[in-house]
């Protein structure tokens, strides 16, 4: 050590840090100073009163788990297995830094987002969750509304609560439908062809969920539920995807699956020869299958794991989304999703060269805990943030996000 004082100091830290030693080194008492946020902790005893009240997005989720019966606070924020991936998602932001420009003109923001011949107010996507009416009575339309307000765009769930029509109609713009495939083609096709005429702006396959998912989380709380699920969810998946709108009028017997294990790159190709609109895959992690995705011409790639809630593979989708990037090389407009929280998370899939980046979660819990203005304001504040971090790393625009911007920690 020497006489060296950088380095006297960094065994200092080392050794406080150490659990055997706890705060004491060479008989010397080391002075640990709490985190700030130990002084301004969120306190769960006292949840946000109204949308206006909450400082981030994550200010919604106890208010959500307060709101909700068990089961479907369960339903919503389950992973899968030992939720690896779902924690990843989150963690991964970490092993990114962004490297901040100083000096440029930020006085005027443009936060325009195109894709494929079209402008959204923001890069920020409402992605696809099923059965929005767990959550609030005006489900689907209550998101579709709020999406509205901020120009986002926004997916609807092959099993949304809402039918593709009514999400079109109170979204004011083209929904683009997630296509769950079944295990029938005359389903898959019948879902998509109907999408199609009611005008959606894409078709999204979803292929990361093939068989059943083990929601522990979500086992655990229905246990504690005493209410009486089957007299609305029914017993088997006839009646369960029934009562989904979007499958009035097709012949769901024989159905065993909303998705399907024997799924291969063949049953794309076919879905590509038979959609006329775009048509993208939803659940891509790694760059052998986006060069896949090329070949076979889809329009575009959403990486992404389900929100840790397909697999448990521990792989985020940040980690993932370079390869991705790499392999494309710019032939299609990528898209990213699964633990989005902050304006840096979403600044930081955008400068690796992301067109856009989806949430699902977050406005859940907005949804759950307000309606239309929880979600409002779980859209304004990601946005808000987006809008803060792109100031701060210098970029007027989302096309100065570049991946200069942004490096391995
Ligand atoms: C409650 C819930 C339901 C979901 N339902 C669907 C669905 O029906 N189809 C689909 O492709 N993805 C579905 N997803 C996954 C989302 O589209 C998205 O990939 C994921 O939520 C992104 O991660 P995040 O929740 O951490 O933002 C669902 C996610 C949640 C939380």
């Amino acid at each position: 050590m020497g006489g060296d004082p950088l380095a006297r100091r960094r065994l200092l830290q080392f050794l406080a840090a150490s659990p055997l030693l706890g705060g004491e080194a060479f008989g010397q008492e080391v002075q640990r100073l709490p985190d700030p946020m130990v002084w301004g902790a969120r306190n769960l005893d006292k949840l946000i009163g109204s949308p206006r009240e909450a400082l981030d997005v994550f200010d919604f989720e106890p208010l959500a788990h307060k709101t909700l019966p068990p089961a479907h606070f369960g339903y919503m924020a389950s992973g899968v297995d030992d939720d690896a991936t779902l924690r990843a998602n989150r963690e991964g932001f970490q092993k990114f830094q962004l490297r901040p420009r100083r000096l440029v003109d930020v006085g005027t923001l443009d936060t325009r987002m195109e894709l494929f011949g079209e402008t959204w107010g923001s890069p920020i996507v409402v992605a696809p969750t099923g059965s929005n009416r767990a959550f609030h009575d005006e489900g689907e339309l209550a998101v579709s509304r709020a999406a509205k307000a901020g120009n986002h765009l926004t997916m609807l769930s092959t099993v949304a609560t809402t039918s593709i029509e009514d999400a079109i109609a109170a979204r004011g713009r083209p929904v683009w439908f997630q296509l769950y495939p079944t295990d029938k083609w005359d389903v898959a096709e019948g879902l998509a062809r109907r999408a199609e005429k009611a005008g959606a702006g894409a078709i999204v396959v979803t292929v990361d969920v093939l068989a059943r998912q083990n929601f522990e989380t979500l086992y655990r709380l229905w246990r504690t539920d005493t209410r009486d699920c089957s007299s609305c969810h029914g017993r088997d998946l006839k009646s369960f995807v029934q009562r989904k709108p979007n499958f009035d009028g097709l012949d769901v017997s024989g159905l065993t699956s909303t998705g399907h294990t024997t799924l291969t790159w063949s049953f794309i190709r076919r879905l590509r020869d038979t959609v006329k609109t775009r048509l993208l895959v939803k659940g891509l992690m790694t760059a052998e299958d986006a060069r896949l995705a090329v070949e076979v011409g889809l329009d575009g790639i959403v990486v992404s794991n389900h929100g840790g809630r397909a697999e448990d593979s521990g792989r985020s989708t940040i980690d993932a989304l370079p390869e991705i990037l790499e392999a494309v090389g710019g032939r299609l407009p990528v898209l990213v999703d699964s633990g989005f929280r902050r304006g840096t998370d979403i600044v930081k899939a955008l400068a690796m060269g992301a067109r856009a980046v989806c949430v699902g979660r977050p406005y859940l819990w907005g949804l759950a805990a307000f309606g239309q203005p929880g979600v409002e304001r779980v859209l304004g504040l990601l946005h808000g943030e987006l809008r803060a971090v792109m100031m701060q790393v210098g970029a007027p625009s989302l096309k100065d996000l570049v991946p200069a911007m942004v490096r391995r920690a």
